[in-house]
Protein backbone atom coordinates (compact mmCIF):
# COMPACT_ATOMS: atom_id res chain seq x y z
CA UNK A 1 0.00 0.00 0.00
CA UNK A 2 1.03 3.73 -0.94
CA UNK A 3 1.36 6.77 1.66
CA UNK A 4 -0.50 8.33 -1.47
CA UNK A 5 -4.70 8.60 -0.43
CA UNK A 6 -7.24 10.14 -2.48
CA UNK A 7 -10.13 12.17 -0.82
CA UNK A 8 -13.44 12.42 -1.67
CA UNK A 9 -16.02 14.49 0.04
CA UNK A 10 -19.65 13.57 0.38
CA UNK A 11 -21.55 16.01 -0.97
CA UNK A 12 -24.51 15.58 1.38
CA UNK A 13 -22.82 15.47 4.75
CA UNK A 14 -19.60 17.06 3.63
CA UNK A 15 -17.91 14.58 5.36
CA UNK A 16 -13.83 13.82 3.89
CA UNK A 17 -13.27 9.91 2.83
CA UNK A 18 -9.68 8.85 2.46
CA UNK A 19 -9.03 6.06 -0.32
CA UNK A 20 -5.88 4.00 0.24
CA UNK A 21 -4.03 3.31 -3.13
CA UNK A 22 -2.14 0.08 -3.77
CA UNK A 23 0.82 -0.06 -5.24
CA UNK A 24 1.40 -2.53 -7.96
CA UNK A 25 4.69 -4.28 -9.40
CA UNK A 26 3.86 -3.36 -12.80
CA UNK A 27 1.09 -0.42 -13.91
CA UNK A 28 -0.68 2.16 -12.83
CA UNK A 29 -1.55 2.66 -9.06
CA UNK A 30 -5.05 1.22 -7.66
CA UNK A 31 -7.29 2.93 -5.56
CA UNK A 32 -8.97 1.21 -3.28
CA UNK A 33 -13.22 1.45 -2.93
CA UNK A 34 -13.43 -1.59 -0.90
CA UNK A 35 -14.67 0.76 1.97
CA UNK A 36 -16.12 3.28 -0.21
CA UNK A 37 -19.84 2.09 0.11
CA UNK A 38 -19.91 1.73 4.17
CA UNK A 39 -18.37 5.11 4.63
CA UNK A 40 -20.56 7.24 1.91
CA UNK A 41 -23.56 4.63 0.72
CA UNK A 42 -22.38 4.99 -2.60
CA UNK A 43 -21.87 2.91 -4.81
CA UNK A 44 -19.02 3.01 -8.17
CA UNK A 45 -20.63 2.50 -12.38
CA UNK A 46 -17.45 1.08 -14.17
CA UNK A 47 -19.48 -0.92 -17.53
CA UNK A 48 -17.21 -3.48 -18.96
CA UNK A 49 -15.07 -3.16 -15.93
CA UNK A 50 -12.48 -0.73 -17.90
CA UNK A 51 -10.96 1.01 -14.78
CA UNK A 52 -11.83 -2.00 -12.50
CA UNK A 53 -9.26 -4.13 -11.10
CA UNK A 54 -11.45 -7.04 -10.17
CA UNK A 55 -8.71 -9.36 -7.77
CA UNK A 56 -4.96 -9.06 -7.20
CA UNK A 57 -3.00 -11.66 -8.88
CA UNK A 58 0.77 -12.28 -9.40
CA UNK A 59 0.55 -14.29 -12.76
CA UNK A 60 0.33 -12.36 -15.87
CA UNK A 61 0.92 -8.68 -16.66
CA UNK A 62 -0.14 -6.69 -19.89
CA UNK A 63 0.81 -3.05 -20.39
CA UNK A 64 -1.68 -2.17 -23.31
CA UNK A 65 0.08 1.54 -24.27
CA UNK A 66 3.76 -0.20 -24.90
CA UNK A 67 2.23 -3.19 -26.00
CA UNK A 68 4.08 -5.44 -23.27
CA UNK A 69 2.50 -9.26 -22.34
CA UNK A 70 5.20 -10.95 -19.42
CA UNK A 71 3.67 -14.19 -18.00
CA UNK A 72 5.66 -14.09 -14.30
CA UNK A 73 7.35 -11.42 -15.56
CA UNK A 74 8.82 -13.37 -18.29
CA UNK A 75 8.21 -11.74 -21.73
CA UNK A 76 6.23 -13.52 -24.48
CA UNK A 77 8.74 -13.02 -26.91
CA UNK A 78 11.13 -14.43 -25.15
CA UNK A 79 9.09 -17.27 -24.31
CA UNK A 80 7.74 -17.75 -27.73
CA UNK A 81 11.38 -17.83 -28.77
CA UNK A 82 12.77 -20.46 -26.16
CA UNK A 83 10.39 -21.79 -24.38
CA UNK A 84 7.78 -24.68 -24.81
CA UNK A 85 3.82 -24.84 -23.90
CA UNK A 86 4.51 -27.59 -21.51
CA UNK A 87 7.06 -25.64 -19.97
CA UNK A 88 5.22 -22.59 -20.16
CA UNK A 89 2.28 -24.03 -18.51
CA UNK A 90 4.31 -24.90 -15.31
CA UNK A 91 5.71 -21.29 -15.15
CA UNK A 92 1.71 -20.34 -15.08
CA UNK A 93 1.36 -22.72 -12.91
CA UNK A 94 4.05 -22.77 -10.58
CA UNK A 95 5.29 -19.31 -10.86
CA UNK A 96 8.63 -20.09 -12.02
CA UNK A 97 10.36 -21.81 -14.92
CA UNK A 98 11.11 -25.30 -13.96
CA UNK A 99 14.11 -27.35 -13.72
CA UNK A 100 14.67 -29.94 -15.77
CA UNK A 101 13.18 -33.19 -13.39
CA UNK A 102 10.56 -30.67 -12.44
CA UNK A 103 9.82 -30.01 -15.76
CA UNK A 104 9.88 -34.09 -16.62
CA UNK A 105 7.80 -34.99 -14.13
CA UNK A 106 4.83 -32.63 -14.75
CA UNK A 107 5.01 -33.41 -18.83
CA UNK A 108 4.90 -37.48 -17.54
CA UNK A 109 2.14 -36.17 -15.76
CA UNK A 110 0.20 -34.25 -18.37
CA UNK A 111 0.82 -37.08 -20.73
CA UNK A 112 -0.36 -39.94 -18.14
CA UNK A 113 -3.65 -38.51 -17.91
CA UNK A 114 -4.73 -37.55 -21.35
CA UNK A 115 -7.53 -40.65 -21.69
CA UNK A 116 -10.96 -39.77 -20.84
CA UNK A 117 -13.63 -42.13 -19.03
CA UNK A 118 -15.23 -44.50 -21.79
CA UNK A 119 -18.87 -42.86 -20.26
CA UNK A 120 -17.84 -39.36 -20.65
CA UNK A 121 -17.01 -40.29 -24.44
CA UNK A 122 -20.07 -41.71 -24.91
CA UNK A 123 -22.01 -38.23 -24.25
CA UNK A 124 -20.72 -37.13 -27.69
CA UNK A 125 -23.49 -39.58 -29.36
CA UNK A 126 -25.77 -37.18 -27.98
CA UNK A 127 -25.19 -34.45 -29.99
CA UNK A 128 -26.15 -33.70 -33.28
CA UNK A 129 -23.67 -34.10 -35.86
CA UNK A 130 -23.11 -30.51 -36.50
CA UNK A 131 -22.99 -29.08 -33.36
CA UNK A 132 -20.79 -26.88 -32.84
CA UNK A 133 -17.70 -27.78 -31.37
CA UNK A 134 -17.50 -25.04 -28.27
CA UNK A 135 -20.44 -26.12 -27.42
CA UNK A 136 -19.65 -29.89 -27.16
CA UNK A 137 -16.58 -29.20 -25.76
CA UNK A 138 -17.88 -26.43 -23.23
CA UNK A 139 -20.65 -29.43 -22.13
CA UNK A 140 -18.29 -32.33 -22.23
CA UNK A 141 -16.07 -30.41 -19.91
CA UNK A 142 -19.03 -29.44 -17.62
CA UNK A 143 -20.18 -33.24 -17.29
CA UNK A 144 -16.43 -34.42 -16.22
CA UNK A 145 -18.12 -32.46 -13.00
CA UNK A 146 -19.96 -35.23 -12.58
CA UNK A 147 -16.99 -37.68 -13.08
CA UNK A 148 -14.66 -36.34 -10.19
CA UNK A 149 -17.16 -34.59 -7.92
CA UNK A 150 -16.04 -37.05 -4.57
CA UNK A 151 -12.62 -36.77 -5.50
CA UNK A 152 -12.38 -32.85 -5.70
CA UNK A 153 -12.09 -31.35 -2.57
CA UNK A 154 -10.89 -27.97 -3.62
CA UNK A 155 -9.96 -26.65 -0.13
CA UNK A 156 -7.03 -29.09 -1.06
CA UNK A 157 -4.16 -28.38 -2.50
CA UNK A 158 -3.52 -32.24 -3.91
CA UNK A 159 -6.97 -32.04 -5.54
CA UNK A 160 -6.41 -28.77 -7.19
CA UNK A 161 -2.98 -29.69 -8.38
CA UNK A 162 -4.60 -33.15 -9.87
CA UNK A 163 -7.92 -30.97 -11.22
CA UNK A 164 -5.37 -28.91 -12.92
CA UNK A 165 -3.39 -31.75 -14.39
CA UNK A 166 -6.50 -32.90 -15.82
CA UNK A 167 -8.40 -30.72 -17.58
CA UNK A 168 -4.95 -29.72 -19.20
CA UNK A 169 -4.47 -33.11 -20.46
CA UNK A 170 -7.89 -33.74 -21.12
CA UNK A 171 -8.91 -30.85 -22.84
CA UNK A 172 -6.75 -32.06 -25.98
CA UNK A 173 -8.88 -35.24 -26.39
CA UNK A 174 -12.09 -33.86 -25.75
CA UNK A 175 -11.56 -31.33 -28.28
CA UNK A 176 -10.50 -34.20 -30.31
CA UNK A 177 -13.53 -36.28 -30.02
CA UNK A 178 -15.90 -33.19 -31.13
CA UNK A 179 -13.90 -33.23 -34.22
CA UNK A 180 -14.10 -36.59 -34.48
CA UNK A 181 -17.88 -36.37 -33.98
CA UNK A 182 -18.29 -33.73 -36.28
CA UNK A 183 -16.97 -35.61 -39.00
CA UNK A 184 -18.24 -38.89 -38.44
CA UNK A 185 -15.28 -40.68 -38.05
CA UNK A 186 -14.23 -42.89 -35.60
CA UNK A 187 -12.60 -41.59 -31.58
CA UNK A 188 -9.04 -41.73 -31.51
CA UNK A 189 -7.09 -42.66 -28.77
CA UNK A 190 -4.04 -40.49 -27.46
CA UNK A 191 -0.38 -41.91 -27.14
CA UNK A 192 1.28 -40.53 -24.86
CA UNK A 193 4.68 -40.78 -26.25
CA UNK A 194 3.78 -38.04 -27.91
CA UNK A 195 4.04 -34.22 -26.87
CA UNK A 196 1.46 -32.58 -25.99
CA UNK A 197 0.48 -30.80 -29.43
CA UNK A 198 1.75 -33.78 -31.75
CA UNK A 199 -0.59 -36.19 -29.78
CA UNK A 200 -3.09 -33.35 -30.40
CA UNK A 201 -2.66 -33.71 -34.55
CA UNK A 202 -2.57 -37.37 -33.95
CA UNK A 203 -6.02 -37.48 -32.42
CA UNK A 204 -7.52 -34.81 -34.71
CA UNK A 205 -5.89 -36.43 -38.08
CA UNK A 206 -5.36 -40.40 -37.94
CA UNK A 207 -7.31 -42.74 -38.92
CA UNK A 208 -7.13 -46.51 -37.48
CA UNK A 209 -7.40 -47.42 -41.59
CA UNK A 210 -3.96 -45.76 -42.52
CA UNK A 211 -0.56 -44.45 -40.56
CA UNK A 212 -0.14 -41.20 -39.88
CA UNK A 213 2.84 -39.48 -39.12
CA UNK A 214 2.82 -35.65 -37.21
CA UNK A 215 4.34 -33.22 -39.22
CA UNK A 216 6.54 -31.71 -36.51
CA UNK A 217 6.88 -28.45 -38.16
CA UNK A 218 2.74 -28.28 -37.13
CA UNK A 219 3.36 -29.65 -34.05
CA UNK A 220 5.81 -26.60 -33.29
CA UNK A 221 3.55 -24.09 -35.00
CA UNK A 222 0.81 -25.10 -32.67
CA UNK A 223 3.14 -25.24 -29.52
CA UNK A 224 3.99 -21.26 -30.14
CA UNK A 225 0.53 -20.59 -31.02
CA UNK A 226 -0.26 -22.28 -27.51
CA UNK A 227 2.37 -20.48 -25.71
CA UNK A 228 0.84 -17.24 -27.26
CA UNK A 229 -2.57 -17.98 -26.00
CA UNK A 230 -1.91 -19.88 -22.50
CA UNK A 231 -3.00 -16.12 -20.42
CA UNK A 232 -4.14 -12.87 -20.47
CA UNK A 233 -4.71 -11.56 -17.15
CA UNK A 234 -8.05 -11.32 -16.39
CA UNK A 235 -10.33 -11.44 -19.99
CA UNK A 236 -13.78 -12.36 -20.19
CA UNK A 237 -13.32 -15.47 -20.33
CA UNK A 238 -11.01 -15.89 -16.76
CA UNK A 239 -12.87 -13.28 -15.41
CA UNK A 240 -15.71 -15.78 -15.75
CA UNK A 241 -13.96 -18.81 -14.44
CA UNK A 242 -13.17 -16.59 -11.47
CA UNK A 243 -16.31 -15.29 -11.12
CA UNK A 244 -18.08 -18.98 -11.50
CA UNK A 245 -15.72 -20.40 -9.01
CA UNK A 246 -16.14 -17.43 -6.26
CA UNK A 247 -18.78 -19.48 -5.19
CA UNK A 248 -17.32 -22.41 -4.37
CA UNK A 249 -18.47 -24.38 -7.53
CA UNK A 250 -17.37 -27.69 -9.38
CA UNK A 251 -13.75 -26.39 -10.85
CA UNK A 252 -14.55 -28.37 -14.37
CA UNK A 253 -18.16 -26.25 -14.14
CA UNK A 254 -16.46 -23.44 -13.59
CA UNK A 255 -13.81 -23.82 -16.66
CA UNK A 256 -17.15 -24.69 -18.62
CA UNK A 257 -18.28 -21.46 -18.18
CA UNK A 258 -14.75 -19.97 -19.05
CA UNK A 259 -15.14 -22.34 -22.34
CA UNK A 260 -19.04 -20.54 -22.66
CA UNK A 261 -17.57 -16.97 -22.69
CA UNK A 262 -14.37 -17.46 -24.87
CA UNK A 263 -17.00 -18.42 -28.11
CA UNK A 264 -18.57 -15.44 -28.50
CA UNK A 265 -16.87 -12.88 -31.45
CA UNK A 266 -15.87 -10.45 -29.44
CA UNK A 267 -13.52 -12.52 -27.78
CA UNK A 268 -12.12 -15.91 -28.68
CA UNK A 269 -14.33 -16.45 -31.62
CA UNK A 270 -12.66 -13.65 -33.30
CA UNK A 271 -10.27 -15.92 -34.85
CA UNK A 272 -13.29 -18.08 -36.37
CA UNK A 273 -15.14 -14.56 -37.38
CA UNK A 274 -11.45 -13.20 -39.43
CA UNK A 275 -11.21 -15.92 -41.59
CA UNK A 276 -15.02 -15.38 -42.24
CA UNK A 277 -14.66 -12.34 -43.22
CA UNK A 278 -11.78 -12.54 -44.81
CA UNK A 279 -13.53 -15.02 -47.19
CA UNK A 280 -16.13 -12.94 -47.46
CA UNK A 281 -13.89 -9.97 -48.71
CA UNK A 282 -12.55 -12.51 -51.32
CA UNK A 283 -10.22 -10.04 -53.04
CA UNK A 284 -8.20 -6.36 -52.23
CA UNK A 285 -10.37 -4.54 -54.44
CA UNK A 286 -13.09 -4.76 -52.10
CA UNK A 287 -11.04 -3.84 -48.81
CA UNK A 288 -11.92 -0.08 -49.18
CA UNK A 289 -16.09 -1.09 -49.17
CA UNK A 290 -15.38 -3.38 -45.90
CA UNK A 291 -12.65 -0.49 -44.02
CA UNK A 292 -16.10 2.10 -44.89
CA UNK A 293 -18.20 -0.62 -43.36
CA UNK A 294 -16.42 -0.63 -40.30
CA UNK A 295 -16.39 2.97 -39.87
CA UNK A 296 -19.82 3.33 -39.92
CA UNK A 297 -21.81 3.50 -37.10
CA UNK A 298 -25.30 2.54 -38.55
CA UNK A 299 -23.60 -0.65 -39.43
CA UNK A 300 -22.74 -3.19 -36.60
CA UNK A 301 -20.13 -4.80 -39.16
CA UNK A 302 -16.37 -4.61 -37.22
CA UNK A 303 -13.00 -5.24 -38.58
CA UNK A 304 -12.82 -8.54 -36.95
CA UNK A 305 -9.11 -9.55 -35.27
CA UNK A 306 -8.64 -5.80 -34.70
CA UNK A 307 -9.13 -3.63 -31.44
CA UNK A 308 -8.65 -4.49 -27.84
CA UNK A 309 -9.69 -3.37 -24.71
CA UNK A 310 -6.40 -2.77 -23.15
CA UNK A 311 -3.93 -2.64 -26.54
CA UNK A 312 -3.75 0.85 -27.75
CA UNK A 313 -1.09 -0.79 -29.58
CA UNK A 314 -0.13 -3.96 -31.63
CA UNK A 315 -0.60 -6.78 -29.71
CA UNK A 316 2.93 -8.35 -29.04
CA UNK A 317 1.23 -11.64 -29.72
CA UNK A 318 0.04 -10.48 -33.59
CA UNK A 319 3.29 -9.48 -34.06
CA UNK A 320 4.93 -12.84 -33.28
CA UNK A 321 2.39 -14.47 -35.13
CA UNK A 322 2.60 -12.54 -38.36
CA UNK A 323 6.27 -13.04 -38.69
CA UNK A 324 5.39 -17.11 -37.98
CA UNK A 325 2.49 -17.23 -40.68
CA UNK A 326 5.37 -16.13 -43.39
CA UNK A 327 7.49 -19.15 -42.09
CA UNK A 328 4.73 -21.33 -41.99
CA UNK A 329 3.13 -21.43 -45.33
CA UNK A 330 6.31 -21.51 -46.72
CA UNK A 331 7.46 -24.65 -44.60
CA UNK A 332 4.22 -26.32 -45.50
CA UNK A 333 3.97 -25.20 -48.51
CA UNK A 334 0.27 -24.23 -47.41
CA UNK A 335 -2.50 -23.10 -50.26
CA UNK A 336 -3.68 -20.17 -47.91
CA UNK A 337 -1.03 -17.99 -48.90
CA UNK A 338 -3.71 -15.67 -51.20
CA UNK A 339 -5.78 -15.41 -47.78
CA UNK A 340 -2.46 -14.12 -45.85
CA UNK A 341 -1.74 -11.46 -48.35
CA UNK A 342 -5.31 -10.31 -48.11
CA UNK A 343 -5.06 -10.02 -44.43
CA UNK A 344 -1.71 -8.17 -44.73
CA UNK A 345 -3.50 -5.76 -47.19
CA UNK A 346 -6.09 -5.05 -44.87
CA UNK A 347 -4.00 -4.23 -42.02
CA UNK A 348 -1.95 -2.29 -44.18
CA UNK A 349 -4.93 -0.11 -45.16
CA UNK A 350 -6.64 -0.43 -41.96
CA UNK A 351 -3.68 1.54 -40.09
CA UNK A 352 -3.11 4.39 -42.44
CA UNK A 353 -6.79 5.25 -42.16
CA UNK A 354 -7.94 8.18 -39.44
CA UNK A 355 -10.43 5.89 -38.08
CA UNK A 356 -8.58 3.10 -37.01
CA UNK A 357 -5.49 5.50 -35.66
CA UNK A 358 -7.56 7.46 -33.74
CA UNK A 359 -8.92 4.93 -32.46
CA UNK A 360 -5.96 3.26 -31.45
CA UNK A 361 -7.22 -0.08 -33.52
CA UNK A 362 -4.35 -2.29 -34.21
CA UNK A 363 -4.64 -6.19 -34.88
CA UNK A 364 -5.02 -8.81 -32.32
CA UNK A 365 -3.97 -11.76 -31.59
CA UNK A 366 -6.85 -13.45 -33.90
CA UNK A 367 -6.33 -11.50 -36.44
CA UNK A 368 -3.40 -13.89 -38.22
CA UNK A 369 -4.04 -17.08 -35.68
CA UNK A 370 -6.42 -18.72 -37.98
CA UNK A 371 -4.74 -18.86 -41.02
CA UNK A 372 -1.96 -20.22 -39.05
CA UNK A 373 -5.05 -23.04 -37.64
CA UNK A 374 -6.04 -23.22 -41.62
CA UNK A 375 -2.23 -24.40 -43.11
CA UNK A 376 -2.54 -26.61 -40.25
CA UNK A 377 -5.84 -28.41 -41.56
CA UNK A 378 -7.85 -27.56 -38.70
CA UNK A 379 -11.05 -26.61 -39.85
CA UNK A 380 -12.65 -22.78 -38.81
CA UNK A 381 -15.31 -24.33 -36.42
CA UNK A 382 -11.89 -25.49 -34.31
CA UNK A 383 -10.18 -22.32 -34.00
CA UNK A 384 -11.69 -21.17 -30.94
CA UNK A 385 -11.76 -24.77 -29.57
CA UNK A 386 -7.96 -24.48 -30.02
CA UNK A 387 -7.64 -21.01 -27.92
CA UNK A 388 -9.54 -22.65 -25.51
CA UNK A 389 -7.22 -25.87 -25.37
CA UNK A 390 -4.55 -23.13 -24.53
CA UNK A 391 -6.14 -20.68 -22.76
CA UNK A 392 -7.27 -23.88 -19.77
CA UNK A 393 -4.10 -23.68 -18.32
CA UNK A 394 -4.38 -19.73 -18.11
CA UNK A 395 -8.01 -20.37 -16.01
CA UNK A 396 -6.58 -23.25 -14.21
CA UNK A 397 -4.34 -20.91 -12.51
CA UNK A 398 -6.39 -17.93 -12.21
CA UNK A 399 -8.60 -20.50 -10.31
CA UNK A 400 -6.12 -21.84 -8.29
CA UNK A 401 -4.68 -18.05 -7.25
CA UNK A 402 -8.33 -17.49 -6.26
CA UNK A 403 -9.28 -20.37 -4.31
CA UNK A 404 -5.51 -20.39 -2.46
CA UNK A 405 -6.76 -16.93 -1.68
CA UNK A 406 -7.83 -16.45 2.06
CA UNK A 407 -9.04 -12.67 1.23
CA UNK A 408 -11.27 -14.07 -1.85
CA UNK A 409 -14.95 -13.31 -1.22
CA UNK A 410 -18.00 -14.76 -3.73
CA UNK A 411 -17.77 -12.53 -6.55
CA UNK A 412 -21.29 -10.22 -6.55
CA UNK A 413 -21.50 -6.62 -8.39
CA UNK A 414 -23.41 -4.35 -7.85
CA UNK A 415 -25.52 -2.10 -10.05
CA UNK A 416 -27.23 0.98 -11.14
CA UNK A 417 -30.92 -0.15 -10.85
CA UNK A 418 -32.92 2.31 -13.84
CA UNK A 419 -36.08 0.02 -13.49
CA UNK A 420 -39.66 1.14 -12.00
CA UNK A 421 -39.67 1.94 -8.74
CA UNK A 422 -41.68 -0.16 -5.64
CA UNK A 423 -45.32 -0.31 -6.95
CA UNK A 424 -48.04 -2.72 -5.77
CA UNK A 425 -49.49 -6.08 -7.31
CA UNK A 426 -52.62 -5.27 -9.68
CA UNK A 427 -55.33 -8.15 -10.39
CA UNK A 428 -55.40 -9.38 -13.79
CA UNK A 429 -59.07 -7.90 -14.35
CA UNK A 430 -57.33 -4.45 -13.13
CA UNK A 431 -54.48 -3.88 -15.71
CA UNK A 432 -54.22 -1.73 -18.58
CA UNK A 433 -51.89 -3.20 -21.80
CA UNK A 434 -48.62 -1.42 -21.53
CA UNK A 435 -47.96 0.84 -24.20
N1 LIG B 1 -13.76 -2.36 -36.14
C1 LIG B 1 -14.31 -1.13 -36.20
N2 LIG B 1 -14.45 -0.32 -35.15
C2 LIG B 1 -14.03 -0.76 -33.96
C3 LIG B 1 -13.45 -2.05 -33.81
C4 LIG B 1 -13.32 -2.85 -34.95
N3 LIG B 1 -12.77 -4.08 -34.87
N4 LIG B 1 -13.12 -2.24 -32.51
C5 LIG B 1 -13.49 -1.13 -31.86
N5 LIG B 1 -14.03 -0.23 -32.74
C6 LIG B 1 -14.51 1.12 -32.41
C7 LIG B 1 -15.86 1.05 -31.72
O1 LIG B 1 -16.93 1.14 -32.63
C8 LIG B 1 -15.79 2.25 -30.80
O2 LIG B 1 -16.07 3.40 -31.56
P1 LIG B 1 -16.81 4.68 -30.86
O3 LIG B 1 -15.86 5.16 -29.81
O4 LIG B 1 -16.98 5.62 -31.99
O5 LIG B 1 -18.09 4.16 -30.29
C9 LIG B 1 -14.33 2.32 -30.39
O6 LIG B 1 -13.60 1.67 -31.47
C10 LIG B 1 -14.01 1.60 -29.09
O7 LIG B 1 -14.54 0.28 -29.19
P2 LIG B 1 -15.24 -0.49 -27.99
O8 LIG B 1 -16.12 -1.55 -28.53
O9 LIG B 1 -15.83 0.49 -27.03
O10 LIG B 1 -13.95 -1.14 -27.31
P3 LIG B 1 -13.95 -2.34 -26.32
O11 LIG B 1 -12.70 -2.23 -25.55
O12 LIG B 1 -15.22 -2.40 -25.55
O13 LIG B 1 -13.93 -3.65 -27.27
C11 LIG B 1 -13.15 -5.36 -28.69
C12 LIG B 1 -12.78 -4.33 -27.62
C13 LIG B 1 -11.99 -6.32 -28.86
C14 LIG B 1 -14.36 -6.18 -28.23
C15 LIG B 1 -13.45 -4.61 -30.01
O14 LIG B 1 -12.30 -3.92 -30.46
C16 LIG B 1 -13.94 -5.56 -31.12
O15 LIG B 1 -15.13 -5.85 -31.16
N6 LIG B 1 -13.02 -6.07 -32.00
C17 LIG B 1 -13.39 -7.04 -33.00
C18 LIG B 1 -13.49 -8.41 -32.38
C19 LIG B 1 -12.13 -8.99 -32.04
O16 LIG B 1 -11.19 -8.96 -32.83
N7 LIG B 1 -12.04 -9.59 -30.84
C20 LIG B 1 -10.82 -10.27 -30.37
C21 LIG B 1 -10.20 -9.56 -29.21
S1 LIG B 1 -8.55 -10.13 -28.84
C22 LIG B 1 -8.68 -11.78 -28.37
C23 LIG B 1 -9.58 -12.06 -27.24
O17 LIG B 1 -9.94 -11.22 -26.41
O18 LIG B 1 -9.97 -13.20 -27.14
Amino acid sequence: MSDERYSLIDPTSARRLELPVLEPTLGPNVLSLAGLYSHSGVFTYDPGFGATASCTSNITYVDGEKGILLYRGYPIEQLAEHSTFIEVAYLLLHGELPTAEQLQAFDHSIRTHTMLNESLLRFFNGFHHNAHPMAMVSGVVASMSAFYHDTTDIQMEHDRDVFAHRIIAKIPTIAAAAYKHSKGQPFVYPLNRLDYCSNMLHMFFSVPSDSYEVDPVAAQALDLLFILHADHEQNCSTSTVRLAGSSGTNPYAAIAAGISALWGPAHGGANEAVINMLEEIGSAKHIGKYIARAKDRNDPFRLMGFGHRVYKNYDPRATIIRKMCHRLLEQLKASDTPLFELALRLEEVALRDDYFIEKNLYPNVDFYSGIIYRALGIPKSMFTVMFAIARCVGWVTHWREMVADPGTRIGRPRQLYVGPPSRNYRAIGEREEAA
